[in-house]
């Protein structure tokens, strides 16, 4: 069923665990996070690019996702979130169209204009009864990159993201904590920043970059209050690899459904993989969880 973001992460912050946020890009993710949900009685958040949103066009993302959420996923809780939503235009078109969640990304602007843009898109946000999330000090990396190492992968100011909290009165904040977006073997944790972040603002934090991060960090950080943990690069990987794959051994098929079904499978094992690894499995009825 598609609900409004802070029924999932009100009871997340209750109990203890973190809900994953899902990049999708395609019918197929959708149904893949969505069968994944069912299958592990788990909250989850479909979250989109502006990028997807281009690839698909708004109406039909979200008209997607609400009939998958209230068709193939009726007895768990699915939210919609625009992520890294870089303009004010941006985020306006999705508050529009219904999403209950918004996330302005104006980290790479000076910490005072990043404030005046987040406060102009919560004002506008709150008269609808939608959620902003904010973010301080750019997350390194790109989407689906997999490779090695980053040179350097720079961390948020504590002092910085208490001041823009406060002053932007955000409902959820993202911050450079020692991820990555991709997959790079030197992504971290810094659960000190985690901490005295967590202790001085309260509101939930949002993980960026959970592909590619040690599992056991990934479980730390929830100890420490991490309550969304945004994961893309893994459902592309999935869906990819699976594509060409089934491509390859197929040359001559010629029925789409055949070439892509593998592909919804493919994602549905890896977000229900991170559905286990975050703890949100089973809050949403028994789900069919493997021990
Ligand atoms: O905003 C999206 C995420 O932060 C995804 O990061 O591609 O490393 O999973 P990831
Ligand atoms: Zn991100």
């Amino acid at each position: 069923m598609l609900v409004h973001i802070k029924e999932i992460v009100g009871k997340a912050q209750k109990g203890h665990y973190a809900v994953g946020a899902f990049n999708i890009h395609n019918l197929e993710s959708v149904l893949g996070v969505a069968q994944a949900a069912v299958r592990a009685g788990s909250p989850a958040i479909i979250q989109v690019s502006e990028g997807a949103i281009k690839y698909m066009g708004i109406k039909p993302i979200t008209h997607i996702v609400s009939t998958v959420a209230k068709n193939v996923a009726a007895g768990v809780p699915i939210a919609l979130h625009l992520d890294h939503g870089n303009s004010f235009d941006a985020v306006f078109e999705c508050i529009k169209a219904g999403f209950s969640s918004v996330h302005i990304d104006a980290s790479s602007l000076p910490l005072d204009e990043n404030i005046a843009l987040t406060k102009s898109v919560v004002e506008i946000a709150r008269s609808k009864n939608v959620w902003v999330q904010g973010e301080v000090g750019a997350i390194m990396g790109g989407h689906g990159q997999v490779s090695g190492r980053l040179e350097h992968i720079p961390v948020a100011k504590v002092s910085e993201v208490i001041r823009f909290v406060e002053e932007t009165r955000v409902d959820t904040i993202a911050a450079a904590v020692g991820t990555a977006h991709g997959v790079f073997d030197n992504e971290d944790i810094r659960m000190d920043l985690l901490k005295e972040i967590k202790q001085k603002t309260k509101i939930p934090f949002v993980l960026h970059g959970g592909s590619g991060v040690d599992a056991q960090k990934i479980k730390e950080s929830i100890k420490h209050g991490v309550n969304i943990i945004n994961i893309g690069t893994e459902i592309k990987l999935a869906f990819s690899e699976t594509l060409k794959k089934t491509c390859a051994e197929n040359p001559n098929e010629t029925d789409p459904r055949n070439l892509l079904r593998p592909t919804i499978k493919a994602v549905e094992e890896a977000v229900y993989a991170q559905m286990r690894l975050f703890g949100s499995c089973g809050r949403y009825g028994e789900g069919d969880v493997e021990t």
